[in-house]
Parts: C-alpha cells; sequence; structure tokens
C-alpha cells in the first residue's frame, strides 16, 4: 500500500512549503484540478524540483468524447507525471480510446477510472444512472478493467469486491481516509489504516489529516511505519 497525499491549501505557496516538511518520504502527490487550473505545468515542475522522486498524481477526472479523452490523455503525456485519472462513466469506448491512444508510448503513466464520487446519496446518484450506487459501481469497475485500464477510484470499503469481479492486480486508490481515526470533516463514510489493509487497498489519499496536522511529517512517517 503507498500513501498518496492530496495538496489540497489554497495556495501554490502553502502546497509547496508543505512538500518542503515532507520531501524526504516515499509519498505520491495528488494535484487536483483547482490547483491545475491555477498553477498549471509549473506547479508540477516546483513539485519535481522539491523532490524529483516524488510521484505525482494528477487528478483531474476527463470526461468527454473519446477522441477529445484521448487528445486530453496525450497531452498529459508531455506533463512528466505518474499517474491521472478519467471518469468511468465516460463510457467503455472512450476508455478504450484512450489506453489505445496511449499504447505507444513506452513509460506511459497509470490510468485509473472514478466509479462513483463519493459525494453521491442514493437519490441524486439513482436520478442520473438510475441504479444503487454499489451495483453501478461495479459495473463501473468491470467496464475500467475490460478497457484495459490499470485500476479505479473508489470507496476503501469497495476495495476488496472490486478486486474480487476484476483482479487482484487491478489497483484501487481510495479516498475517504483517517488513518488512526482523524475527524471525518465532510467525508461521510471513513476508513482507517488498518480497514484500507483489509480492503487490499493499494493507495490511500490522505489529505487534511496530513495538511491540517501541526507537525506533517511526524504524521506521514507515523502513516508510512504503518502501512
Ligand atoms: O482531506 P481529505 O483526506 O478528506 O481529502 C481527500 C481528497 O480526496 C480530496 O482531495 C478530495 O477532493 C479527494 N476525493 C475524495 N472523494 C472522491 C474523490 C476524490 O475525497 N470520491
Amino acid at each position: 500500500m503507498q500513501l498518496c497525499v492530496a495538496l489540497d491549501l489554497p495556495t501554490q505557496k502553502e502546497n509547496l512549503a508543505l512538500l518542503e516538511k515532507i520531501k524526504t518520504y516515499d509519498v505520491w502527490i495528488k494535484v487536483g484540478f483547482r490547483s491545475y487550473i491555477r498553477d498549471g505545468k509549473e506547479f508540477i515542475e516546483a513539485i519535481k524540483a522539491i523532490n524529483p522522486e516524488f510521484k505525482i498524481f494528477l487528478d483531474l477526472k476527463l470526461y468527454d468524447i473519446p477522441n477529445t479523452m484521448a487528445d486530453a490523455a496525450e497531452s498529459i503525456m508531455g506533463l512528466g507525471v505518474d499517474m491521472f485519472n478519467v471518469h468511468a462513466s465516460a463510457g467503455k469506448l472512450a476508455m478504450k480510446t484512450v489506453m489505445q491512444r496511449l499504447e505507444k508510448y513506452e513509460n506511459r503513466p497509470i490510468v485509473l477510472a472514478v466509479t462513483a464520487l463519493t459525494s453521491f446519496d442514493e437519490e441524486n446518484f439513482k436520478a442520473i444512472y438510475n441504479q444503487d450506487i454499489a451495483s453501478k459501481a461495479d459495473q463501473f469497475a468491470k467496464d475500467t478493467y475490460e478497457a484495459g485500464m490499470d485500476g479505479v477510484v473508489c470507496s476503501a470499503f469497495e476495495s476488496a469486491s472490486i478486486k474480487n469481479i476484476t483482479s487482484d492486480s487491478f489497483a484501487t486508490l481510495c479516498p475517504g481516509i483517517r488513518p488512526f481515526g482523524e475527524d471525518a470533516g465532510d467525508q461521510k463514510r471513513v476508513a482507517d489504516i488498518a480497514k484500507a489493509k483489509e480492503q487490499q487497498v493499494d493507495f490511500i489519499v490522505v489529505g487534511r489529516p496530513i495538511y491540517q496536522a501541526k507537525d506533517p511529517a511526524q504524521i506521514v512517517e507515523k502513516i508510512l511505519k504503518n502501512l
């Protein structure tokens, strides 16, 4: 299991200051679309300048027609990131088209698809997909696997069952993690490290428990020791 630190602070300066504090650790860094839209490629370069070994997950959740998604995926190749994602609800054809477009690259990033956004409740989810969250999330995971992608973004509570219906090597990346039972904030269902291990989660995404801590380095170290 690997730790992915969410860079969700309001400014580039604050995000980079956080990275300075944790630069000696072997972690992934998640760049969301707020930061990327505002700070762009220079931000990716600034992260690598702090530690070239940082692995970067660009969390842009692409969703468009297949050709446009594949074009965007190809542009992402030029950024030097190590992982990015799309929405599975864009469809199997779109996901296949993305993977086919990246076939020619030897060192392509890991590509994941989001199953169901954790912000949905059943009622709102059903209004769009006309199905309950659990069964549709499984369906999205199967589509993602069959399209040749590397894994999914999902809830820690779904990780083991998704691996059951796909493959053990199909990666799961899970937000909503409170490593040692910290405050959930606005997350609805949170899992701790023990739960994530039990669910065979590959990547845990942790934001507030790290960047709101008095000593982010100490909490990162504690998490890494427990993985
Ligand atoms: O602060 P916290 O650990 O809750 O941050 C979780 C991170 O994961 C945030 O960047 C949030 O946007 C992201 N995320 C999420 N739920 C999803 C997808 C992404 O919490 N379903």
